[in-house]
């Protein structure tokens, strides 16, 4: 939610922070700005929309300077508009935030009954405000800084510059994440490591409660009281190239197609075929605790939610555990019953969203163990939890999640089976065959993805319909919910899905001849049920494209369309299945013209409330 970055060092500043902020667009791109500090004095651009209007104001009237920040908008407080984007800019002093400031209505009346006059609506004006007053008072900018921190509450990472000391950039990270990374003589600062990935990759992952002093000849990290603490620069694991659209035309495209290679190197690492064995180095449980384990309870957001769901139906199958499932967003505020032989799994591809982090202090408060599924090193989620495992699905830069979705089921897969292994659920013989069938995946991901063409022509037939409904059972139900999801986030037709079997129970009301129902059919368990559904769709008239798999005549007899999947064990079909509905929602959206990466109304990481 917003986007922002920082730099210090000896060049000239304004497009390299452009450019880091177009590598965080996707957490917001309502409004941009930066200001730089030129010739002793603020100079600042800001424009509502995406940012090349901020870039056709920098071409028109560029600024000139070695010390600046920007920030790329995800509105809270204040709706999207010139004078609410960010930077705030109040006489010396100029600030980006990320966050919301929970009290910052209480300052600003105490701020206006001292004399400020307040431009924008936004929560980030105060901490402009505050600094600025006290900074007036005699205090230098670190000083009024930590002055002003200790009057806010809520979460905010910030930046802040002072004409008065223009060789100095000041970071501050309270709930809200802030990477530096460190140059020759140079520094950078940003909310997320694409920014600065082709600069450096040598960072510092700023902890909470955490201030740091960046000035040309070097760093100071304190606390918020001024003390200094220690700290440690890490190597990010990631590739320039790997922020880079790759000659693909969107981000979610190129993301789609990685994901033989994402799943692949997820769970790779973590098998030895040759024994039968699945290994976890990063588990700090040990397996005698494991086995004390009553019940693991999964809590996530969105697609991350989804990936829980299909996750219930693998440990309770393979393990024989109990196992819960909650958005995180609901969890953190009702009373659920944890005690410390729960585990708590939960997933997250960005790690910073608040709703999860909530959630997972609250499960940590009550005692159980935690166990992060993350995409993002050095994230808060995977610095708060006991453990973390990691997906290594690379940055994801498109809105809608794709390959950190697969991913995480991926690695779900994998964690059930080695769960299942220490608490005897399963034989030598089930696990190899499981193991082997999860080496297989990525070839017959790519099977899919090589007919991509044939789904492309399917959104065209359909790319006009008003409502979708998506249908699936048992395990394929969250696939059906994800699918869904992914339809309507980009592009904007109303898609719902239900358990195929509820159908009955209301939505049946809504088919006629303009409902398309997407229905997921595979072999298994409950396929001759959803023929059944099938047929009740048909009866009504509905247009049925179904997915399913190759030997499942009934199905191809029975739907308008049909999409082809490699077979394999139920688990893995759900990945399958998946891949398909992402184009489907991709080429829609590519056919409606929306902006597919950067989707209205929504960001990449939710890192408020
Ligand atoms: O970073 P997280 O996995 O915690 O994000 C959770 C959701 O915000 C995210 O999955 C969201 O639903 C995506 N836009 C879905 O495509």
């Amino acid at each position: 939610m917003c986007g922002i970055v920082g730099y210090i060092g000896e060049r000239e500043c304004s497009f390299l922070l452009l450019d880091g902020l177009k590598r965080l667009e996707y957490r917001g791109y309502d409004s941009a700005g930066m200001a730089v500090i030129s010739n002793g004095k603020i100079d600042f651009h800001r424009s509502q929309g995406k940012l090349y209007n901020l870039e056709g104001l920098l071409r028109s009237k560029p600024i000139k300077g070695k010390v600046g920040i920007g920030h790329t908008r995800w509105a809270t407080h204040g709706a999207p508009s010139e004078k609410n984007a960010h930077p705030h800019v109040v006489g010396s002093v100029a600030i980006v935030h990320n966050g919301i400031i929970e009290n910052y209505l209480l300052l600003k009346r105490e701020l206006i009954k001292r004399g400020a006059c307040f431009l924008s609506e936004t929560d980030t004006e105060v901490i402009a405000q505050l600094v600025y007053f006290y900074h007036q008072e005699g205090l230098n900018l670190e000083e009024a800084v930590r002055k002003a921190i200790s009057r806010l509450k809520g979460s905010f990472a910030f930046l802040a510059l002072s004409s008065k000391e223009p060789e100095r950039l000041i970071a501050i990270r309270k709930e809200s994440p802030l990477i530096i990374g460190l140059g020759k003589g140079e520094y950078f600062v940003a909310s997320d490591a694409p920014a600065l990935l082709p600069y450096t990759k040598r960072v510092i992952f700023m902890k909470d409660g955490q201030m740091a002093i960046l000035s040309r000849g070097g760093l100071e990290l304190k606390d918020f009281s001024g003390t200094p603490v220690p700290f440690q620069a890490v190597d990010l694991p990631w590739s320039p190239l790997m922020a880079e659209k790759a000659g693909y035309k969107h981000f979610m495209q190129k993301e789609i197609f990685e994901q033989p290679r994402a799943i692949s190197d997820t769970v790779r690492p973590h098998i030895d075929l040759d024994k039968v064995e699945i290994f976890f180095e990063e588990f700090q449980i040990t397996p005698n605790e494991l086995r004390e384990i009553e019940k693991i309870w999964f809590i996530a957001c969105g697609t991350s939610w989804h990936a829980g769901l299909v996750g219930k139906y693998m440990f309770e199958k393979l393990c024989r555990i109990p196992v819960e499932v909650d958005l995180a967003s609901e969890f953190r505020y009702r009373d659920p019953i944890i005690n410390k032989n729960m585990l708590l799994i939960p997933i997250s591809q960005s790690g910073e969203t608040a709703d999860t982090l909530g959630g997972l202090r609250k499960g940590k408060a009550s005692g159980a163990k935690s166990l992060g599924i993350c995409n993002v090193l050095g994230s808060t989620l995977s610095r708060e939890c006991d453990c973390v495992i990691y997906t290594h699905a690379g940055p994801e830069i498109g809105v809608a999640s794709t390959k950190a979705f697969t991913t995480q089921i991926a690695l779900l897969y994998l964690l059930a089976l080695y769960l299942a292994s220490i608490l005897n659920k399963i034989d030598l013989e089930r696990k190899r065959a499981y193991l082997l069938d999860l080496l297989k995946l990525s070839g017959q991901i790519n099977t899919i993805l090589e007919h991509a063409q044939d789904i492309e022509r399917l959104a065209s037939k359909y790319k006009w319909a008003r409502n979708f409904l998506y249908l699936g059972r048992g395990i394929y139900y969250p696939i059906a919910l994800e699918g869904a999801l992914k339809l309507k986030e980009i592009s904007y037709i109303h898609a719902e899905a239900y358990a195929a079997g509820e159908m009955k129970h209301g939505p049946i009301a809504l088919i006629d001849e303009d409902m398309p129902v997407m229905i997921l059919a595979p072999k298994g368990e409950t396929y001759t049920k959803v023929l059944g559904n099938m047929e009740e769709v048909i009866s009504r008239r509905g247009k049925i494209i179904a997915v399913t798999e190759k030997d499942c005549r009934e199905v191809k007899e029975k739907a308008k369309d049909t999409i082809f999947i490699p077979s394999t064990n139920p688990f893995l079909k759900t990945i399958l299945l998946t891949i398909p509905l992402q184009l489907f929602a991709y080429y829609t959206a590519v056919f409606r013209g929306t902006d597919v990466d950067q989707p209205r109304n929504l960001a990449k990481s939710v890192t408020v409330e």
